[in-house]
């Protein structure tokens, strides 16, 4: 028998109500409720094979071979979708990314989310979208927010079967932007996974999951309703509350570099001088920049003026994982 293979494409996404902590850290079970928007423009492209002569699973990663512990992850992700569809062959995965690799853009987003398409195509298991989206989350917990396309709410639930992303609004609801500032293109020090299980530790967690319904109800509206000023104040007030909670754990998690602070205080002076722009960072240095697309010119060339910002990649709200075909 012939070897089974598939492609697919994923686009990563940008939480205005961000994930961070766990219920349950095995299953990605979030502590909170999360909405983003993908990225159109930025994505994984990932083949994956299975052929009953592979001796071991395989990962070539933007044209390297990996081993360590991202073939570990990759595998132990492919183990779960063999059991699912009940036979066993080994797979070779090839993924490469057209943006930074793991500084501050989710890459583990929409890697889970090209990799849970291509795998289930390829083992023949046809998932409706909300289980596609539940088994991208057992790869990485952002990336069940891949799945679907536009802007994308994660209904934390309970359990494996109630965790899952929904699409809220079509891409082409809301023509928005997001600018991204590159300050850095090393890798991050400490991964989500870790950071994830060091919530906890911050006594800030707790009020920040508290406060969470209100932040998603203000988020909703603001979408619904193509409101720029309420997206900007819950997205920073979102941001600031997370980026706390890691600076108040322990140990403590620091992701920000100087030229992110100085580029979260010129965003909130240029928004108060009449500009549309806001920011969102998440476990890197590199800082979001979010305005309605008619700004994109403006606002990419006043950040390319920061000393420190080495480029500047512009994305559109991007559609669903797809199929190659
Ligand atoms: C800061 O989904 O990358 O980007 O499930 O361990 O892969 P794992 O974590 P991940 O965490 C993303 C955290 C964040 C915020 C967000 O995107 O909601």
């Amino acid at each position: 028998m012939q070897g089974q293979t598939a492609i697919a494409i994923a686009t990563p996404n940008i939480a205005f109500v961000k994930y961070w902590g766990d219920r349950d850290p095995r299953l990605h079970i979030p502590a909170n409720g999360s909405i983003s928007m993908n990225l159109d423009g930025l994505s994984t492209h990932t083949q994956v094979t299975f052929d009953a002569s592979f001796r071991h699973d395989q990962l070539i990663l933007d044209g390297k071979p990996a081993t360590g512990a991202p073939l570990q992850r990759v595998s132990e992700f492919l183990e779960r979708v063999r059991r699912l569809a009940g036979w066993y062959w080994n797979a070779r995965v090839v993924s490469t990314n057209n943006f930074p690799t793991a500084a501050g853009i989710a890459s583990s987003a929409s890697a889970f989310a090209a990799l849970a398409l291509a795998a289930s195509s390829a083992m023949g298991l046809q998932l409706s979208e909300r289980d596609l989206s539940r088994l991208a989350r057992l790869g990485s917990g952002s990336a069940c927010r891949s799945v679907p396309g536009g802007f994308v709410e994660w209904q934390p639930g309970r359990d494996d079967f109630d965790s899952y992303g929904f699409s809220i609004a079509p891409p082409d609801h809301w023509d928005l932007a997001d600018c991204i500032a590159i300050v850095s293109r090393g890798q991050k020090s400490v991964g989500s996974i870790e950071g994830h299980m060091l919530a906890e530790t911050s006594p800030l967690q707790k009020a920040r999951i508290a406060d969470t319904p209100l932040r998603l109800k203000l988020c909703r509206q603001a979408i619904s309703e193509r409101d720029f000023d309420i997206l900007a104040n819950v997205t920073e007030l979102d941001c600031q509350l997370m980026h706390a909670v890691m600076i108040t754990s322990t140990p403590p998690l620091l992701y920000w570099q100087p030229v992110t602070q100085l580029l979260t205080r010129t965003i909130q002076s240029w928004r108060k001088n009449g500009l549309p722009v806001c920011y969102t960072i998440d476990a890197g240095p590199n800082v979001h920049v979010l305005c309605p697309s008619s700004y994109i010119t403006q606002v990419t060339d006043q950040l390319m003026q920061i000393p420190g910002v080495s480029k500047v990649l512009v994305a559109r709200p991007g559609g669903p994982a797809r199929l190659e075909k």
